[in-house]
């Protein structure tokens, strides 16, 4: 018995930046991350997502390459600096082109495309205007939302409007280790409110250009465990929990940023104009949810812990954690009631070791966290599907491309491409279900 509903849709993700490459073809523009990259000193060994996997040109190889796994569907980014090479404005139709080759191409093999407009890769030109710390950002991204609905919406029926806004605002602009690299904590909040006004934004104008199309948007999630029974380790993990879960979550359900983590940051709302917090939960489709692995959280009025990990930790030194999704579904579900919800990511990095299509680590890692995820369901989660991170090894950000998430490993000297046994293990479970522990 499988265990997972007829029509539970299997898939993988995968990003724009991290796998296409082609970053100066067809008359794209430059976005945060091609100046990020190319910036000494950011990324590992100075990598760059020029080349990436080269998707843009073997698209098609890799369209084949999910037909023999017979996935039911695929998560993609667009690239905005493709479509709206100054952010607004002219339109580039030959980056149109190329995702309308890509749907065509999905469609033509039955695997049904879910389609995400920001996965990070900000138009420069609109950093230049101030980045997401600007609303005129959040605008733009509407102007944008509009564009790719009216050239695709007649085919693709999920669009998810932002990735992990957490990420986003977090790293891009509080800690610097992600484009754009600035420091600022404040435009960090200014950010992170702006992309939820974003997303409202888009989702007007994606009901109004396309309204057959289910819309909703990403987030990422960590449940945050107190490192000890000591008290203030408690609410230290209850502060991580209210920043990292509830910020983006709570308003996009309706109910106001949580009040506890506004304090901490010392956020004093100048960005919150009349009608915001309505337009940010305006009712969506679907709500995406990533996840890898859980934070344990330790006071910082005590002393430091060397906080021991009870598990195996993937490559990235994540925690291998699957009782954590159990916890992440409940919990958003708790929120959002009869939301249909996805696992729009989760997977993990490990090291190659002799032949690279041989994973058993991340093959076990599938496996526990499908098992989570039927187990969620069981207890009433309205779970509609699961993409694994990521279809292909591909360029992971900061890490540049040390660090392997695919189910299809690429060899980055000549670009092949070849299926692993956790991709077998995915087309598995897309056709028999899921075998027992
Ligand atoms: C997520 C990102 C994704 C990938 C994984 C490992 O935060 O959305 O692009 O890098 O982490």
């Amino acid at each position: 018995m499988s265990g997972f509903p007829e029509g539970f849709v299997w898939g993988a993700a995968t990003a724009a930046y991290q796998i296409e490459g082609a970053t100066d073809v067809d008359g794209r523009g430059p976005s945060i991350w091609d100046r990020f990259t190319h910036t000494p000193g950011r990324v590992s060994n100075g990598e760059t997502g020029d080349v990436a996997c080269d998707h843009y040109h073997r698209y098609r190889e890799d369209v084949a390459l999910m037909a023999q796994l017979g996935l039911d569907a695929y998560r993609f980014s667009v690239s905005w600096p493709r479509i709206l090479p100054d952010g607004t404005g002219r339109v580039n139709e030959a980056g149109l082109d190329f995702y309308d080759r890509l749907v065509d191409e999905l469609l033509a093999h039955g695997i049904s495309p879910h389609l995400t407009l920001y996965h990070w890769d900000l138009p420069q030109a609109l950093e230049n205007a101030g980045g997401w710390p600007a609303r005129s950002t959040a605008e733009a991204f509407a102007e944008y939302a509009g564009v790719v609905v009216a050239r695709l919406g007649d085919r693709v029926r999920h669009v998810a409007t932002v990735n992990e806004p957490y990420v986003v605002s977090d790293h891009g602009y509080r800690l610097g280790s992600h484009a754009p690299g600035r420091t600022d904590p404040q435009a960090a909040l200014a950010a992170a409110h702006h992309l939820l006004v974003a997303h409202g934004l888009a989702v007007q104008a994606l009901r109004a250009a396309a309204p057959q199309v289910a819309t909703g948007i990403v987030l990422n999630f960590h449940p945050a465990h107190p490192a000890t029974r000591h008290v203030l380790d408690q609410e230290a993990a209850m502060l991580a929990h209210d920043q990292v879960n509830r910020w983006f979550l709570d308003p996009l359900a309706g109910r106001d940023y949580p009040e506890d983590a506004v304090r901490a940051w010392g956020w004093g709302r100048e960005e919150v104009l009349d009608g915001d917090l309505e337009l940010i939960a305006a009712p969506i489709d679907f709500l995406g949810v990533n996840y890898y692995c859980r934070h344990v959280v330790r006071s910082p009025l005590l002393p430091p812990l060397e906080v021991e990990l009870e598990g195996e930790l993937t490559e990235m030194g994540w925690e291998v954690y699957p009782d954590g999704l159990v916890e992440v579904l409940e919990f958003v579900a708790s929120r959002t009631g009869t939301l249909p919800l996805y696992v729009t990511e989760n997977g993990a990095a490990y090291p190659v070791d002799g032949d690279p299509t041989r994973d058993p680590e991340r093959v076990s890692f599938l496996h526990r966290h499908f098992a989570a995820a039927r187990t969620a369901l069981e207890r009433g989660v309205p779970l509609r599907g699961y993409f694994v991170w990521s279809l292909l090894d591909n360029f992971e950000w900061a890490h540049g491309y040390g660090h392997r998430f695919g189910i299809v490993h690429v060899d980055f000297d000549t670009l092949e491409r070849r299926v692993r046994d956790s991709g077998r293990f995915l087309a598995a479970v897309a056709r028999d279900g899921l075998p027992p522990l």
